[in-house]
């Protein structure tokens, strides 16, 4: 590698360096945050209510789930045993076309609507039998109730207008009566975090964080009702799951990169911290580093600038096709890079995934040191994304801060990777709402022989 590029390396690993003490300086940062969410005072971190508690592992029942987070829509039909245990029965996917992540709300609705009918006929399902459906909808809402909540803005590339400021399950129960669809309610709205903290929870009570790093980022942990928090459970001593929004967590230090990032985002100054960690974005880091290379002439030639020019053509998994072996040049559409440009993208590519990984490190320990200050229990994350489960080291680096800020009692921390938090996940929120609704419409009475 000649003397130039080295130059260059060496300056972005100064730009994209997240030390220890910025870890721990981000964790504190993380706390203020988290500490003015929870009394309703402006900031970064939401901290929204889930209006649901952690699964007891004893829920059952067969619902159907939808889940909307990204470019996929899947439906699935989820059984719960009641033990412990659960299983997708049945589950179609389908990619979300562009046209209707940003067109008419109605429309982008009508197609999940959709969606449940193909489901329904295709496995056979009598549309007049009474049905639950778990909506895991994986963006900022202001919940209300367990079923019901208002979209605060879009992230990840989705900006149909007409939804933000609504309630998305009224949105949906509409469409669904509008494709004559009248046996389905709705009755759990729920965030891909909370789905996966329930998914790992239902049988394993150690597990307190659900987290997603895959195209977006995000986390949720059970709040004891202990602290003052606007719109928590009305029950005294219970807890409730709170969705982070930890995306949106703008008190990191950017860089030039990260800045001329966020300037050509559909949403430039909101979800900060996601755009410096996320699927989505990373790899969007990369392609501006490489063009900026390009266009200083010390990577590629003129001619490639027209691949680099072209927004996300580099992907979070095309970067983890640097390692040797693999051609990243080629399966982004430049099959002529020589050597030298393969072994720089390959240092380009490990610098950002490093400092995304770092990043969620910190807020990772900042939510679990909010929970227990001196780690003085067993704490299980449940995560859930390609990034941390596909990209090879991320977990490794993630780990890596837990034990510079935690040192020995970093090992009380588990790391586990849960799919399906937003089918299994949803499914087991939906019956938790079910189970509790019961509870609340059994006489007096008899609810208070069986607490005591
Ligand atoms: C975005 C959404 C958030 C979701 C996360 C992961 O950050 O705003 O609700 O949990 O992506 O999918």
């Amino acid at each position: 590698m000649n003397q130039t590029i080295r130059k260059y390396l060496s300056n972005l690993e100064n730009l994209f360096s997240f030390s220890p003490a910025d870890a721990q300086g981000a964790a504190a940062r993380f706390h203020e945050e988290m500490k003015r969410g929870l009394n309703g005072q402006t900031s970064s971190l939401r901290m929204l209510p889930s209006y649901v508690g952690r699964p007891t592992g004893k829920e059952q029942g067969r619902f159907l789930a939808l889940d909307l987070g990204g470019t996929n829509l899947r439906v699935l039909a989820v059984r719960l045993d009641g033990r412990g245990k659960a299983e997708i029965s049945a589950v179609n996917r389908l990619a979300v076309p562009e046209t209707v992540m940003r067109g008419p709300g109605e429309e982008l609705f009508d197609f999940l609507a959709e969606g449940v009918a193909v489901f329904l006929e295709e496995h056979r399902l009598d549309p007049k039998e009474h049905r639950d459906l778990a909506f895991t909808f994986s963006f900022p809402v202001a919940q209300s109730a367990v079923n019901a909540g208002v979209l605060l803005n879009w992230t990840k590339g989705f900006t149909a207008p007409g939804v933000a400021g609504q309630n998305v399950v009224a949105l949906l129960s509409d469409a669904l009566r509008r494709k004559r669809i009248e046996a389905v309610s709705v009755t759990a709205l729920v965030n891909d975090t909370v789905g996966t903290l329930a998914t790992k929870s239902y049988a394993d009570p150690s597990c307190d964080m659900g987290v997603i790093l895959g195209t977006g980022t995000n986390a949720c942990y059970p709040e004891k009702n202990s602290r003052p928090a606007k719109g928590l459970s009305p029950q005294p001593r219970q807890e409730m799951i709170l969705n982070l929004e930890w995306g949106n967590f703008d008190k990191l230090d950017t860089n030039a990169c990260d800045q001329a990032l966020d300037r050509i985002t559909l949403n430039p100054g909101r979800q900060r911290m996601e755009k410096m960690v996320s699927g989505m974005y990373i790899g969007e880091l990369v392609r501006l580093i490489l063009l900026d290379m390009t266009d200083r002439g010390i990577l590629l030639e003129k001619k490639h600038r027209s691949v680099l020019v072209r927004e996300h053509a580099v992907s979070s998994e095309q970067m983890s096709l640097t390692v040797p072996g693999e051609d990243f040049f080629a399966a982004i559409g430049i099959p002529d890079a020589s050597d030298q440009d393969r072994d720089a993208a390959h240092h380009v590519c490990r610098i950002v995934s490093r400092r995304s990984a770092r990043i969620a490190g910190a807020a990772l320990a900042a939510v679990v040191t909010w929970m227990d200050a001196n780690l003085e229990k067993k704490h299980t994350i449940a995560i859930d994304g390609a990034l941390f489960e596909k990209y090879p080291g991320y977990p490794e680096n993630v780990r890596c801060v837990l034990e510079e800020l935690f040192a020995r009692r970093a090992e009380r921390i588990a790391l586990c990777t849960t799919s399906d938090g937003s089918g299994i996940g949803a499914a087991i929120i939906a019956a938790v709402a079910s189970s509790r609704q019961e509870q609340e419409h059994k006489p007096a009475r008899q609810r208070t022989r069986k607490n005591r």
